[in-house]
C-alpha cells in the first residue's frame, strides 16, 4: 500500500476524548475551517457553530464544532434572485448532510496534521432545540454533528476497522457467505478486546428485554454485541428526530409549494 504524509495522518486517525488545557491560535482555527471548507459540496447547505468555552464543553475541549445543515442562508441568495425553494425537505438533508459531513470530516484531518486531536458527537440532532435556543439559530438550521476539539492529554491507539472483503467491493456486490462475516467481526471484536476498550471505558449497554440473558464480560463483550445493542433496542420511532426537525423548520414528508 502507499502511504504518504497525507495517507499517513489519515490512517494514524483516533478519536480523542481528553484534552491539554491550551487554547489553540486564531490562525489555527483559521487553517481548520479553511481546510473544511474547501470539501466538496453539493450546495454548500451548512454552517459551523464554534464555541471556545471549554468550561462547558463536552471533554473540557477548547474548541467545540456545532455543524449544522443550513438552508437558511441559502434562501436568502434564492430571495435576492426572486426564487423560492421547490426543492422537498428530504433531498436538501440529504445534500446537506453530505456537505457537512465532507467539511466536517476535513476539519478533523486538518487539525490533525497541526497536532491536534478530535472527537464527533452526535447527540446534536436530538438536542437540536437546546443548540439552537443556545446560538440563536434561525429556523431552517439543522445541528448535525458536534466536533470537540483541541491538543490530545490522551494516546489511544487506533481502533480497528473491517477487512477489506467485507467493505471494498469491485465490479459487483458479493453474497456474504458466514465465513467473510465472522472473519470481519473477529476482526473488530479481536481488536477491541486486545485494547481492553469496553473494560476500560467500564461501559457494557444494559439488555432492555428481560427475556434476554446477559451472557457477556468483559472478557469477551467486545464491539459487534456493543452496537447491536444500539441499534438492537435504541429509537425504534423516528418521532423524536421528526420533531426536532419540524421544530427547525424542516418537513420532511410535505411537498414545496414554490
Ligand atoms: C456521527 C458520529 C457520531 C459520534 N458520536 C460520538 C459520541 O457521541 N461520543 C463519543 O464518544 N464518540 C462519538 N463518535 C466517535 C466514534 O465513537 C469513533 O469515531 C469510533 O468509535 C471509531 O473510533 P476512532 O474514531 O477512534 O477510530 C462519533 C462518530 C461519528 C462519526
Amino acid at each position: 500500500m502507499k502511504v504518504n504524509p497525507v495517507i499517513q495522518t489519515m490512517l494514524e486517525h483516533r478519536s480523542i476524548r481528553k484534552f491539554k488545557d491550551e487554547t489553540p491560535s486564531d490562525e489555527t482555527v483559521q487553517a481548520i475551517f479553511r481546510a473544511g471548507q474547501q470539501a466538496p459540496f453539493a450546495f454548500q447547505l451548512y454552517s459551523v457553530l464554534l464555541s471556545r468555552n471549554s468550561k462547558r464543553n463536552p471533554w473540557n475541549a477548547p474548541l467545540l464544532f456545532t455543524i449544522c445543515v443550513d438552508s437558511h442562508k441559502f434562501e436568502l441568495i434564492m430571495a435576492r434572485r426572486g426564487w423560492k425553494m421547490a426543492t422537498n425537505d428530504l433531498s436538501l438533508l440529504f445534500f446537506g448532510t453530505q456537505d457537512a459531513a465532507y467539511m466536517a470530516e476535513n476539519m478533523v484531518i486538518a487539525g490533525r496534521s497541526l497536532g491536534l486531536g478530535s472527537c464527533f458527537l452526535g447527540s446534536a440532532p436530538y438536542i437540536a432545540d437546546k443548540i439552537a435556543k443556545e446560538y440563536q439559530l434561525p429556523q431552517r438550521v439543522f445541528p448535525l454533528v458536534q466536533l470537540a476539539m483541541g491538543y490530545p492529554a490522551e494516546n489511544p491507539p487506533t481502533r480497528p476497522r473491517y477487512p477489506k472483503e467485507f467493505a471494498l467491493f469491485e465490479d459487483r456486490y458479493p453474497k456474504l457467505d458466514d465465513e467473510t462475516v465472522s472473519k470481519a467481526m473477529k476482526q473488530m471484536d479481536n481488536g477491541y478486546l486486545a485494547q481492553d476498550y469496553y473494560r476500560k471505558a467500564r461501559y457494557r449497554i444494559p439488555l432492555e428485554d428481560k427475556k434476554r440473558k446477559e451472557t457477556f464480560t468483559f472478557d469477551n463483550y467486545s464491539w459487534t454485541e456493543h452496537i447491536c445493542r444500539k441499534v438492537g433496542q435504541w429509537f425504534p420511532e423516528p418521532k423524536e428526530l421528526l420533531e426536532q426537525l419540524e421544530k427547525r423548520g424542516f418537513h420532511i414528508d410535505k411537498k414545496k409549494t414554490a
